[in-house]
Order: structure tokens, then sequence, then C-alpha cells
């Protein structure tokens, strides 16, 4: 059992911290455990380098936040089903998480924490933007906000046989998952609201409307959320491990690095129900 002292340094005004000083190879004890968990709470996100960890131990430390929740669709290492590796190659043109979204949104009980672990960079690009979706609402008007409090939105995904081989995924189910979420979601821990939307392709309407009466709104917000002022950028290097509450925050995996290859593994923690 390991106790540090450690320090939070933000990255950007709107969210993002590294910590520097803890050794996530080794058990945390609880204070320390706790003060990574608050940094989380107050940042958004935050980021470890220099981390040379076994898929076991960074199933201990997520662990550590919850129970793993497994990916409907996308089946984990064999050795360690917990972890899916994402792997784009050098002749690969696409990428998981090209677009602003939120983890498995499409699930009754969404993803909380993703935790994702640099194994292989490219020499320079594959940075992830983050952005916060509590700037988001807070910098709405009093009309918007109203209007939007207490809709409901609709998603779901379905992985096909040929999305996923693009993807470089293997293994998968076919079957689509779906579920209704608040627009506006207040976070559990924090007690703050926050937008809570994803990508065209899972969040497809608000509940009652129609996809095209929908569209404008969730554009807006989309557009509105990802402004520069919200968001940070996180420049992977091997050994860096980045962690985000997706109650709050959205990500998009910056395809722009053709000709290398970039091999992340990746646990998410179970959440609870939104409402
Ligand atoms: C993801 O969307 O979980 C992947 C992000 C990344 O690879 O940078």
């Amino acid at each position: 059992m390991v106790s540090n002292s450690f320090d939070v340094k933000p990255i950007a005004g709107a969210l993002g911290a590294e910590i520097h000083g803890i050794d996530l190879s080794k058990t945390l004890d609880d204070v320390t455990f706790g003060r990574i968990h608050q940094a989380l709470l107050d940042h958004c996100v935050i980021f470890f380098r220099d981390q040379e960890i076994t898929p076991d131990q960074q199933l201990e430390f997520a662990t550590r936040w919850g129970d793993v929740h497994f990916h409907p669709h996308i089946k984990g290492l064999p050795e360690r089903p917990e972890v899916f590796e994402i792997v784009k190659d050098k002749d690969d043109v696409h990428t998981l998480g090209g677009d602003w979204h939120t983890d498995q949104m499409f699930t009754e009980t969404p993803v909380r924490a993703t935790m994702l672990y640099a194994k292989e960079v490219p020499p320079q690009g594959g940075d992830t933007l983050f952005a916060n979706a509590y700037l988001a609402y807070e910098t709405l008007s009093d009309g918007m906000k109203d209007m939007l409090d207490g809709l409901f939105t609709y998603n779901t995904y379905n992985m096909n046989k040929r999305r996923a081989a693009a993807m470089q995924v293997n293994d998968i189910e076919e079957k689509p998952v779906e579920a209704e979420h608040p627009l506006i979601r207040t976070h559990a821990e924090t007690g703050r609201k926050a937008v809570y939307i994803s990508y065209a392709g899972i969040t497809r309407n608000i509940v009652g409307m129609t996809e095209a009466e929908s569209a404008p709104i969730l554009e807006y917000l989309r557009g509105h959320m990802t402004r520069p002022e919200f968001t940070c950028r996180f420049r992977w290097e091997e050994g860096s491990l980045a962690m985000w509450d997706n109650r709050c925050v959205q990500h998009l995996a910056i395809n722009d690095y053709h000709g290398h290859r970039r091999v992340m593994h990746r646990i998410t923690v179970a959440g609870e129900r939104t409402h």
C-alpha cells in the first residue's frame, strides 16, 4: 500500500489536469485515492505520465472507482476481457471515437469514467480533445436552459460487421442497444448540471420530436459545447494514462496520423441510471 504526495497541474482554463508523483503500478492507500478522486471531480479529466502498468494493474486501479462497464458490442482482450484494445494501424483509415461523444450513452447505465492507457503512440498527431459539458450548460441563456431542462434524448448504436472491420474491432455482437437520457444531466456527485449528448449517429432525437425537429437544437448544442474555450487537448506519450468523467465530459480522438500506429488500452467504469 503506497501513500503519495502529488501535484495537480491544470493544463487548460476549462478542464483537465496532469497529476505528477503517482505510480499506478502500486496499490494506492485510501487517502491518496480519495485525493485523486477529488481531482477528477474538480478537473473532469486527469492525466498521468510515464506509467508502466500491466492490464491487471490497470484493472486494479479501475476497480477502485467501481465495477467495469462492458461494451455491448466490443470484446476485450482474451486474457483480460475487462480491457479493450483500440488499435489504428498505419494503413487504417478510420479511428474509434473520431466524433465528439460521451462513452456508451446508448446503454441504460452509461459509463461513469473511462481510463485510457497509451501503449504505442505516433511520433506526432493522435491527440485527444476533451470538452467541459458543465460549462456548456452554465453558459446557455436562461431561456434556453428553461427549454432544455426536463427534455430527454433517444440514443442508439448498432455496430455492424462492416463498420467494425473498418475500425479493426473483432468479434462483435450486431444487436442494437438503445436508451433514453435527460438532455441536461445532473451529476450524481457534484450536483452540477451538464449538457448530455453524443454525435448524431448516437443521439438521434429529442424524445417527443422527430429527428428533423430535434436536429437544429442538438446541432446548436454540439457546436456550443465544443467551443475552443470549453476544451483541452492532450498530447499522448507512451505510458500516459487519461481518465475522464463521462457525466460532464465529451471527447474526440483526432485522426491525423496516417502512416503510423497507435495502440491504447481502455477500461470503462460502470455508471448509475440517469433518471
Ligand atoms: C475513445 O473514444 O474512447 C477513444 C479516444 C482515443 O482513442 O483517444
